[in-house]
């Protein structure tokens, strides 16, 4: 007999699955380019060469026991190229000991959040906010408290503050953020900072990076590092090397944490007992090679230009992404962001209701789809807008 907990886990299901299962159905009537599914934020890049260079070396040149264990925090060579990279941006001294390698942002964000919590204490999270937060906080006997953010999806410090109580441990922040895109600027995080140094116990901040080299229009993502004293980095390689089935990335605990030492023991002790042990040997060494190499960021910009243009030309408003691979637009007036996403499913758009990230009123649509289905919608977008009664903002 399954636990009670997990029972009602599995009632409830997802969204995003269930719109992915939709796709299929849909692709095997009307041809997968006829079908606009931008339901699902799989990177669709292929990794940069330095990935595929690194493997072929290590095949070729393998060492004696390269596939045995090594510490649970992972290859201290691999921890010292990830803490010097993240010691020039942030111009903090981040020695290896501060990173241990994890498999992926999910299992970091599980190492971390069962090294922090006591049963029953508190992570605010801000809405819009990926969905797993919820599982990855209840998996460790702690409870999500949902602060939305403000209209353009920033996090607002009055309300954070008010959001506080005896038993907040942590707070969670996601720039480039998914679901919407946006990317939250230096003088906010120092903003934070001041704030929860002000409170009357530590609380830890979170800070979830997969989307950190994925930002668009010139910018660069803040280093959170930079700014928050008691923060603790979890990052992944999923979107920036294209590897997310490859499953490799890495906690990484700031020098300036009050609990520095606990937390870093803690950590590697966590990523054991949760059953990781340590990170995958290879990908650890691949990383090694690859520490600089991304993806074509300038592709992804690319498709967010087009698929945002078919958005607001056919008459819809969306706050515009500045990062990662995500476009929350909003839901038209007079419509739940189901009804929505039921309307654009009869035109073949898939797209996920807001409230699958605790955001009603918006929907979210991954752009790391082909570049002729983002074409292809901008008519389906058009005749969603003509059903709607919504006036075009330019020519089809
Ligand atoms: C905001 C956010 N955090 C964490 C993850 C998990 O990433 P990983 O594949 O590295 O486990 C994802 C994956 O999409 C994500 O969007």
């Amino acid at each position: 007999m399954i636990s009670s907990k997990i029972k009602a886990k599995l009632a409830g299901g997802s969204a995003i699955r269930k719109m992915f299962e939709e796709g299929n159905r849909l692709k095997a009537i009307y041809g997968a380019d006829n079908v606009f599914d931008f339901s699902i934020g799989n990177p669709d890049l292929e990794p940069p060469h330095e990935v595929s260079d690194a493997l072929k070396d290590l095949a070729d040149n393998p060492t004696p026991g390269m596939h045995g264990y090594m510490s649970n925090s992972g290859y201290e060579s691999t921890r010292k190229i990830v803490a010097d990279k993240r010691s020039a941006e942030s111009s903090l001294q981040i020695g290896p000991d501060a990173v241990c390698m994890t498999v992926g942002a999910a299992c970091a964000m599980n190492d971390v959040l069962h090294s922090l919590l006591d049963d029953g204490e508190e992570v605010i999270v801000l809405a819009p906010y990926f969905m797993e937060y919820n599982g990855y906080i209840e998996n460790h006997n702690g409870v999500p408290v949902i602060v939305p953010t403000d209209e353009n999806f920033m996090p607002v410090i009055s309300r954070i503050k008010d959001a506080i109580t005896p038993k907040t441990k942590a707070i969670i922040i996601n720039s480039p953020n998914n679901p919407s895109g946006v990317v939250y600027p230096a003088s906010l995080l120092t903003e934070l900072n001041d704030m929860l140094k002000a409170c009357d116990h530590t609380i830890h901040v979170i800070s979830d990076e997969p989307y950190i080299d994925l930002a668009y229009d010139g910018m660069t993502v803040p280093c959170a590092l930079s700014y928050i004293d008691n923060l603790i980095v979890c990052f992944s390689w999923s979107k920036s090397l294209s590897l997310p089935g490859e499953r490799i990335g890495y906690t990484l605990v700031s020098p300036k944490n009050e609990d520095y030492e606990d937390l870093t023991n803690a950590i590697v002790l966590s990523h054991r007992t949760l059953g990781s042990v340590n990170a995958p040997a290879i990908w650890q060494k691949v990383i090694e090679r690859s520490i600089d190499a991304k993806v074509d960021v300038a592709n992804y910009e690319h498709r967010r230009n087009l698929l945002y243009s078919n958005i607001i030309d056919a008459g819809f408003d969306s706050v515009k992404p500045n990062g990662a691979l995500y476009i929350f637009m909003n839901t038209p007036e007079g419509l739940t962001d189901a009804e929505f996403a039921e309307i654009c499913a009869k035109q073949n758009i898939l797209v996920v209701p807001g409230a699958a990230f605790s955001c009603p009123g918006y929907c979210r649509l991954a752009f790391c789809v082909s570049e002729t289905s983002i074409r292809n919608s901008r008519k389906a977008f058009f005749a969603v807008a003509e059903e709607l009664g919504i006036e075009h903002k330019a020519e089809l």
